[in-house]
């Protein structure tokens, strides 16, 4: 990857689709219309999606949607069945718009469609209700009624592609939202280790490595979710950032 220090000018502010797409743009987790989206529009998220060293694979035949259900459906499985997975979700999740608006963080209720509930009761029910079998078949219903699935592909396994494969997959969102096509993850394939490089060869992606997984498709626009303050989550200068991660 090139890396090259511009000298700053001042210049005229140009309002592009996707600048403009930025406040409207949600990971929608949702049921959508089960249509295809057309070449055009294809083409256009596939442009947006692309960058240094990081490709997006486009999947929208049976065969490859089916892989991806099958793994998508294995890394549920092991998440869901793992108290440590189970433990930290249920800690991430706002299970009314009190808690969701004074914490304005985590996966807000409202956003999944569930019904509000006070904290306690939503425990109860989170435990009695996030079931392994009910929730696989619920995901890959909504794998199936997708338009298709990008899988974001790095080539190498460092910070710089970390990076870049989060910019192409933003790109791809803002021109998802621009086009009005909404898209939500379902990473599990890549956030369960082992599953990751069998996934990798399912697909015939050789030596590149799948970072995320994003389903796409047109639906409805879902409840958003909260923004903690700006002021809240940039560093101070004086907090060292944290050392070498990989
Ligand atoms: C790198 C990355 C990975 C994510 N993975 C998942 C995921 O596996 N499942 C999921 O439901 N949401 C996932 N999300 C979506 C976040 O939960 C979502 O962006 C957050 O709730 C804010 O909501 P919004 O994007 O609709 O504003 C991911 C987001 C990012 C940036």
């Amino acid at each position: 990857m090139a890396s090259c220090a511009l000298p700053l000018d001042s210049g005229s502010a140009i309002a592009t689709p996707l600048f403009e797409a930025i406040p409207h743009r949600q990971c929608s987790r949702t049921e959508y219309d089960g249509q295809p989206i057309s070449a055009a529009e294809r083409h256009l998220l596939t442009t947006a999606g692309t960058g240094d060293g990081v490709r997006v694979v486009m999947l929208t035949q049976p065969t490859p949607i089916e892989t991806v259900v099958d793994y998508v459906v294995r890394g549920n499985t092991a998440q869901l069945t793992n108290p440590a997975f189970r433990q930290e979700l249920k800690t991430w999740i706002r299970f009314n718009d009190g808690v969701a608006k004074r914490t304005g963080d985590g996966l807000s209720g409202r956003t999944t469609g569930n019904p509000a509930a006070p904290s306690w009761l939503g425990k109860l029910l989170f435990k009695l209700l996030l079931r392994v079998q009910p929730e696989n078949e619920k995901v890959a219903r909504y794998i199936r009624r997708s338009a298709g699935i990008a899988v974001f592909v790095s080539d190498q396994n460092d910070r710089a592609h970390w990076v870049e494969a989060g910019r192409c997959y933003e790109r791809f969102a803002l021109q998802a939202t621009a086009l009005g096509i909404r898209n939500a993850f379902v990473n599990q394939p890549v956030e369960e280790a082992n599953l990751r490089p069998d996934f990798a060869q399912a697909l015939g992606l050789g030596t590149g490595r799948p970072d995320l997984v994003v389903r796409f498709g047109r639906g409805p626009e879902m409840p958003r979710s909260l923004r903690r303050p700006v002021d809240a989550v940039i560093l101070p200068p004086s907090i060292p950032l944290s050392p070498e991660v990989n």
